[in-house]
């Protein structure tokens, strides 16, 4: 299975051009992050993503916004209020979030990883613009693998294992089956308790049955495998089931947040349908 995964993975890439124009396209990035593909591929969209809120008040837009700008929010809180100096981005894919959390906060280590392809492309989009420094790199990972240079293991040997770290993943776990992913969870929460403190950041879309939008929901889903050659399930029916899920993998404290309870706080407009998307803030 783990293998059957790691070699249909690289076909997600192409969603990254597509998350980083619209983070782009709602002043989170500059303009050497928005891609030509993930223009066109906005522009492709445009039909589906419009017909999804016009008919059933779920905007896809509105959705990535709010995960994305939790994770930011909840980052802003680790290193302000929480002590954290080391970030390690996993499936950085094209977002901004390492460039702008190093512009405002200089003495910040943050390391973005993503699969090699990625990984060269990101670290060539930050040479060329002059932002990468000694404090923010780019490194190769897989996610899949036990073992090996481009394994976590690799990548967490650079760290400094006296001070606290804060992992991010977004966009990533739901492009896998559940086993595949706690497998992940589980070798990632092994490297983490050999820090003094460590939180992990994610997003994470659940099998909500009861939800009044389930239907169009499993559309979606259907459509973003389609779009990435692959399948999009969906992991736990509540919180509880979610909270589980991450203790079996090794984390002690887990938080199960509803970006709808933000949104004023976000910035963003009130929601019309109950939350799609969760995030995770788990620790070690
Ligand atoms: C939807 S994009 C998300 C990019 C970015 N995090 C964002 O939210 O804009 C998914 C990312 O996961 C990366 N990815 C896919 N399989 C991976 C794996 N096995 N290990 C590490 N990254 C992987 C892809 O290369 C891609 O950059």
């Amino acid at each position: 299975m783990a293998e059957r995964a790691r070699a249909s993975s690289a076909h997600i890439s192409p969603s990254a051009h597509y998350t980083g124009y619209v983070w782009y396209r709602h002043q989170l990035a500059e303009p050497a992050f928005a891609t030509d593909f993930g223009r066109w591929v906005h522009a492709l969209l445009k039909p589906i993503t419009w017909g999804a809120r016009a008919g059933f008040g779920i905007d896809l837009e509105n959705l990535l916004l709010q995960r994305h700008l939790l994770i930011d929010q909840r980052l802003t809180d680790a290193i302000e209020r929480g002590g954290v100096t080391q970030v390690v981005e996993i499936a950085c894919g094209l977002s901004p979030r390492g460039r702008r959390f190093t512009a405002r906060y200089p003495a910040l280590r943050y390391i973005e990883a993503d699969l090699s392809v990625m990984a060269a492309r990101k670290r060539l989009l930050l040479q060329s613009q002059g932002w990468l420094t000694a404090q923010h790199q780019v490194k190769v990972v897989d996610i899949i693998p036990n073992a090996g240079a481009d394994s976590l293991a690799g990548l967490f040997a650079g760290l400094d294992h006296s001070k606290p770290v804060l992992v991010i993943t977004e966009g990533l776990v739901n492009y896998f089956e559940l086993p595949v992913i706690e497998g992940f969870w589980t070798r990632l929460a092994a490297q983490l308790k050999q820090f003094p403190q460590a939180t992990y950041l994610t997003e994470l879309y659940p099998d909500l049955h009861e939800h009044p939008r389930y239907r169009q929901l499993r559309w979606g889903v259907k459509l973003v495998g389609y779009l990435t050659r692959g399948s999009y399930p969906l992991h736990y029916r509540d919180p509880a089931q979610i909270v589980g899920g991450f203790q079996r993998c090794g984390f002690s404290a887990v938080s199960v947040l509803d970006p709808n309870q933000f949104a004023s706080s976000l910035g963003l407009s009130p929601p019309r349908v109950p939350g799609l998307v969760r995030v995770i803030e788990a620790r070690c």
